[in-house]
């Protein structure tokens, strides 16, 4: 297993849309390892692989304590969302940065899990926004890009001004 490089936003990788995974085969599966090992690492709870460069539909989650429920979903769709809920989100590729976004409160997903097996799951709360999350990523949407141009502004000139500080 490895740890995997997380993309920072302003990063314009983080922008690109994934394609489709046409076989759930060894390498994939070592990927799903690899993305779950930088997510239990970063710490976080969710991580798509878009984040870490590779421009694939796949993204891990495990919203446990202990680490030990791992979610795996390739090629995953949204089949049914119903209402409306806010929460403060944050992002492994945002580091220190939180704010609200709007999504469905519920969402029942069809994706294939790491031995290419098809799989249908209904979510709500914390899952639900993590799913709808890291989707998001896979289409090349990170959530700050939900909020005003002012506070996208201010989160950019924030991170460039990290990023120079560390280096
Ligand atoms: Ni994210």
């Amino acid at each position: 297993m490895a740890i995997l490089k997380i993309l920072q936003y302003p990063d314009v990788r983080l922008n690109k849309p994934a394609r489709k995974i046409e076989q759930v085969d060894k390498a994939v599966q070592k990927l799903v390892q690899d993305m779950a090992q930088t997510m239990y690492a970063a710490p976080g709870v969710g991580l798509a692989a878009t984040q870490v460069d590779v421009h694939q539909q796949l993204i891990v989650i495990d919203i446990s304590e202990e680490h030990d429920q791992l979610n795996v979903f390739i090629n995953p769709e949204i089949i049914a969302s119903t209402g409306v809920e806010i929460s403060e989100e944050g992002c492994l590729s945002v580091p220190g940065i939180y704010d609200k976004v709007q999504r469905a409160e519920k969402v029942t997903v069809r994706a294939q899990n790491e031995k290419g097996e098809i799989f249908t799951l209904e979510a709500e709360g914390l899952l639900a926004v993590c799913i709808q999350h890291e989707m998001d990523h896979l289409k090349g949407k990170v959530f700050v890009e939900y909020l005003s141009q002012l506070k996208q502004g201010r989160i950019r000139a924030k991170l460039k001004k990290r990023l120079r500080e560390t280096l």
